[in-house]
């Protein structure tokens, strides 16, 4: 029996939402946030502080670094210690602090391509230079599944090369990453000597009976190289509350990443801190519901997609609520634009996830089936 009503519908025009507010004459299914209200744990612990009615400059809450700590021990037997545990205020500023922190000005950022598109804009921000390898695309039954193409990464890296930069769960294809490909990106990363900064941001979003298996928790080479990034707010739905984690278990690497966040990034956000803590102590069966809803939700999708717009192909995501459609097959000009102006339904231009997203829009399941069915509808109405 469910305890909670993810079909309930939440109107969101006219809250502030940017999802809802930036194509207003459109149904949105852009970007990563979801049509669910936090759960009640989450809405309590604000209530509480906002209570307070004081929202001077905050101290890092000590417990929420013990609740990380014991999150990560028990879901991946990764043991963090508090210390290891620096608050950022975002991931986007994760990724740019990183960038600035290693390394110096003209040096090389390697990633992965497609991929979630401040990972192409934070080394450029930071006057790094962008090396990047595309991923292989194979299709498995009418659908595409993503793999690491270890060539293509190889070949890209360049003697001036620092840094790695990982998605996992990766967005936009939906892959979690396996063991063994992870084994294999670690022992690149110590042949050429990369950091690797590692954003698990989707870490707890996973759908199918696969396990997230952190990089850095693969043993202490490879945590001596990692800066781990993470936050409650794609899970929980609150990242409008700015607090996100670096798990960074080098004490060198710690420093260098506080240098480079120096000045720039500011204190944490004291209603993020609490809701963070409840998210990672008190909403465990929420999660478990949602993730059955947004597995329904992709299966729904798929499903859909084969058997009304055949001309498309999609991902199966096997971790985040992100669906990863190639349009090539419909002869479209520019497929995000169609779908907005001809279907009246807001996704992502794959041509900003950089080599690779040419052709493909991103669709966001993070909503209720109703809204899901509607904007699929219209979809293949605009199709003809
Ligand atoms: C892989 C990834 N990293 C970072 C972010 C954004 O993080 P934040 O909102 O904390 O800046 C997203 C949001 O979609 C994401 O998918």
């Amino acid at each position: 029996m469910s305890s909670y009503n993810f079909d309930q519908v939440v109107n969101r025009r006219g809250t502030d939402s940017a999802k809802w507010g930036y194509f207003p004459e459109a149904l949105p299914l852009w970007v990563a946030d979801m049509d669910f209200r936090s759960p009640q744990p989450i809405l309590d612990a604000l209530t509480e502080r906002v209570e307070e009615g004081v929202f001077g400059y905050a101290l890092e809450l000590p417990e929420l670094k013990e609740a990380i700590a014991a999150r990560l021990a028990n879901r991946y037997d990764w043991q963090v210690t508090p210390e290891e545990i620096v608050f950022l205020p975002g991931l986007v500023s994760g990724l740019n602090a990183v960038s600035r922190a290693i390394g110096a000005p003209g040096d090389g950022i390697l990633v992965n391509t497609p991929v979630y598109p401040p990972f192409l804009t934070a080394p450029e921000n930071q006057g790094r230079e962008l090396h990047a390898a595309e991923q292989r695309a194979e299709e498995e039954g009418g659908t595409l599944r993503y793999t690491i193409d270890f060539d293509a990464l190889e070949t890209a890296i360049r003697p001036n090369t620092r840094m790695f930069i990982l998605c996992n769960p990766h967005n936009p294809t939906g892959r979690a990453y396996i063991r063994e490909e992870l084994e294999r990106l670690a022992d690149m990363a110590a042949r050429h000597d990369l950091i690797v900064c590692s954003d698990e941001i989707h870490c707890e979003l996973i759908l199918d009976d696969v396990k997230h298996i952190p990089l850095a928790s693969l043993g202490p080479d490879v945590a001596a190289r990692t800066i781990t990034l993470i936050a409650p707010s794609k899970t929980f739905n609150v990242p409008g509350l700015g607090l996100s984690a670096a798990i960074v278990p080098n004490a060198e690497l710690r420093k260098q990443l506080e240098q480079g966040m120096a000045g720039i990034v500011p204190h944490c956000n004291l209603l993020g801190m609490h809701a963070a803590l409840a998210a990672y102590t008190q909403c465990d069966d929420w999660l478990a519901e949602l993730l059955a809803y947004l597995r329904a939700n992709r299966d729904y999708a798929v499903d859909y997609i084969a058997r009304h717009m055949p001309n498309l192909r999609t991902t199966v995501p096997e971790a985040t609520y992100l669906l990863w459609i190639d349009c090539r097959g419909a002869g479209l000009e520019n497929p995000q634009q169609f779908f907005l102006e001809e279907a009246g339904v807001a996704l992502n231009d794959g041509t900003a996830f950089g080599q690779g997203g040419e052709g493909f829009v991103r669709l966001n399941l993070g909503c209720t089936r109703a809204t899901l069915k509607e904007a699929l509808d219209k979809m293949t109405a605009a199709l003809g």
